[in-house]
This record gives structure tokens, C-alpha cells and sequence, in this order.
């Protein structure tokens, strides 16, 4: 059987930094409590002509380049989003040409925070049936146009920001199991039954109306999202220490073996929490939610580039990615770089 291997990364955000103190100005928030309460002390935002496609591009560009192909290596085209340029298609399908491709398949993921990890599985996937051999995966999003930036909207506004981040996944020969770079394992999962705990009920099919969105939707504020954010806080901490036990427990490997934690970034407190529970040393787990924000499925890839960067991800390095999100979604991987 075929195994894939993480080859090249690359990250990009808005140049537009966003302070606390910036938000505090638009909607009665305060620098201390975003940070207490969530450790983010800014974010990036997109300037208006600007698309997730156009984020996603630059990202992919130093992905492909960093993992010294040519993009006519790719042969499928990978896309994690819940903010697209339009409705629909998909994003991929908008990324493809700007990225100079064609005919090869452009296919949309969906599982929000969880967005990476199951792109990363389904590539994972791909690879080992012998279906396609270099998958270029991308997550990015725009959330600063999608967001109720008044007071109304602050207890999710000050969480989220732009970004993304790309990875080129090849298929690979594996010697030996314990050491060669491949992707070990990929565990996904999901819990419908609370959809609605973090979600954007509009457009919608399902609001009992005549149109995906009318006025009355609109003045309702129902195209913003939505959150229960205690329900969202516990189930995170929870369901990321269970997947990522599993993991590990999969791969037969310890949690004193792992290098490097790469956790999606929703709230510091969660990632510390994990810690705590988990009795893992805080100077393991990389986290960049204190510049970024939460940039949902564009996040563990912003931090793999960024963790090669600060020289704490080279080749050899055992990982341990979790991530948890609307749907509820939550996945887990481990990975040797
Ligand atoms: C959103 C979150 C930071 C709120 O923290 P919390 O401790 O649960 O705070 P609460 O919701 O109890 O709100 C406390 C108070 O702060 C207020 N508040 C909410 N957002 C605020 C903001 N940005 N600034 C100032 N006050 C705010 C609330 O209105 C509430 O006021 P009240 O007590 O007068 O009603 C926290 O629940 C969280 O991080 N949840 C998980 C979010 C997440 O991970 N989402 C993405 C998943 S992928």
C-alpha cells in the first residue's frame, strides 16, 4: 500500500492587523478581557477587494515552492473553507485557474475548525488507494466580512480572524514505520445533534422560508454566525483530549514521544486546558492565536509553516495535530515531518 508525506507548507494573512484595542473602538469590548479570556491579542483582516481565493493562492504558491514541485505535479486540488468567495461552486473551483490548473478535480471540505484534518485524511485517503499521487490541501478563510462586528456580535467577532495555509501531500515510500515522514494516522468525527451550538443558520434551505435569505433574515442577523460558546469550550477541551488519545494509542506511541503539538487555535484556554489534563509541557504545543485569532481550517497549517520557521519542525519531528469545531466536528492525526 501506498503512505503520503507532508512535502512543502506555506501560510499567508491579510496585511491589516487588528488589535483588541482596534475592536474596542467598534463594539463595548476590552482589550483585557479578549485576552483573558481568550489569549488573542490581534488578528488579521482582508481589505475588501480582497477574496479567500486570493489568500489561499499566495499560500499555495509558497507550498508548492517550498516543496520544490511544479504545480503541473498536482493532480488534485483540495479546499478547506466555510468562508468562499461565492456561494457556490466551491472555492477550489475559483483557486484552480488562479493557480494556473485545469481538469484536475477541485473539491470543497466542509468541517469548519475540523476542515484540515479531514482534508488532510481525505488526501491521506486518496494517496493510498493510488487514486492521485500529489494533492495540494489549502485552508483558508475570510471571516472579517461574515462577521456582526457591533456589540450584538462581539462574543464571536473578537475570536475570529483571516488566513491560510497550504500543504503539498505526495506519496511516499515507507521504509520503516517508527522514522520515515508520513502521515500515521488520521481519526475523524462528528456529532450533528449539536449543528446548531456553533453555526450560520442563513442562506438556508432550512428556515421555513420561500427564499434561502430574505430582508426579514437579514434583520434578524441570522447571515452572521452563531455560538453557545461555554457548550463549544467544554465539548472542545473534551472530545480533542479523546481523539488525540486515540491517536496515539493507534500508533502505539507515547505522549512523551510526540515533539510537537500542532492544535487547531479556537481559545488559549482550551489549548491549556489540553495541557493540563493531558500533563503535556506547555513549550511543546505551538500556538499562534494570540497574532491570528481563530482562522479555522487555515489554522494548523498556518502553524506548521510557522513552526518550520521558528525551527521547531524539521524533518524527523514526530506531531500531534487536534482539532474541534462546528458541526460538531473534531479530528486528530499524528504525522512524522
Ligand atoms: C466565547 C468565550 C470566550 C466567552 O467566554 P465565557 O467565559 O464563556 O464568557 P460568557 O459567555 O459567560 O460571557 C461573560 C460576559 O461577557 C460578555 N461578553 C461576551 N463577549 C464579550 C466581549 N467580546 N467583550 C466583552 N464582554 C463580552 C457577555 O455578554 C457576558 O456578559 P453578561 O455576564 O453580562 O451576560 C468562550 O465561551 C469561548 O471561548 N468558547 C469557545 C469558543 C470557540 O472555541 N469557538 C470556536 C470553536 S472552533
Amino acid at each position: 500500500m501506498y503512505n503520503s508525506e507532508i512535502i512543502g507548507c506555506g501560510m499567508y494573512v491579510p496585511e491589516r492587523v487588528v488589535t483588541n484595542h482596534d475592536l474596542s473602538k467598534i463594539m463595548d469590548t476590552t482589550h483585557d478581557w479578549i485576552v483573558q479570556r481568550s489569549g488573542i491579542e490581534e488578528r488579521r483582516w482582508v481589505s475588501p477587494e480582497t477574496s479567500t481565493s486570493d489568500l489561499a493562492l499566495i499560500a499555495c504558491e509558497q507550498a508548492i515552492k517550498n516543496a520544490g514541485i511544479d504545480k503541473s505535479e498536482i493532480d488534485c486540488l483540495l479546499f478547506a473553507t466555510i468562508s468562499p468567495d461565492h456561494d457556490f461552486p466551491g472555492n477550489a473551483c475559483f483557486l484552480q485557474p488562479k493557480l494556473g490548473l485545469t481538469d484536475i478535480p477541485a473539491i470543497d471540505v466542509r468541517q469548519q475548525c475540523s476542515g484540515f484534518i479531514y482534508g488532510m485524511s481525505i488526501a491521506d485517503a486518496f494517496i493510498k488507494s493510488g487514486q492521485y499521487k500529489t494533492i495540494l490541501l489549502v485552508g483558508a478563510e475570510v471571516h472579517s466580512k461574515g462577521m456582526d462586528i457591533s456589540t450584538k456580535g462581539r462574543d464571536v467577532a473578537v475570536l475570529f480572524g483571516d488566513g491560510a495555509g497550504a500543504v503539498v501531500i505526495r506519496r511516499t515510500e515507507v521504509k520503516d514505520h517508527a522514522k520515515s515522514s508520513h502521515i500515521m494516522s488520521t481519526h475523524l468525527f462528528s456529532e450533528g445533534s449539536n449543528a446548531k451550538a456553533l453555526w450560520g443558520a442563513a442562506p438556508g434551505s432550512g428556515l421555513g422560508t420561500v427564499d434561502r435569505i430574505n430582508n426579514l433574515h437579514l434583520e434578524e442577523g441570522l447571515q452572521y454566525p452563531s455560538m453557545n460558546g461555554k457548550k463549544v469550550f467544554a465539548n472542545a477541551v473534551r472530545r480533542m483530549c479523546e481523539c488525540l488519545m486515540l491517536a496515539l494509542e493507534t500508533n502505539k506511541v507515547k505522549l512523551e514521544d510526540i515533539d510537537l503539538f500542532l492544535f487547531h487555535q479556537a481559545n488559549l484556554r482550551i489549548n491549556q486546558m489540553l495541557a493540563q489534563e493531558l500533563k503535556i509541557p506547555e513549550e511543546k504545543i505551538f500556538n499562534t492565536i494570540m497574532k491570528y485569532g481563530n482562522t479555522t481550517a487555515a489554522t494548523i497549517p498556518i502553524g506548521m509553516t510557522e513552526a518550520v520557521k521558528a525551527g521547531k519542525l524539521k524533518k524527523g519531528t514526530l506531531v500531534a495535530s487536534a482539532a474541534f469545531g462546528s458541526g460538531f466536528t473534531w479530528a486528530s492525526s499524528v504525522y512524522r515531518w
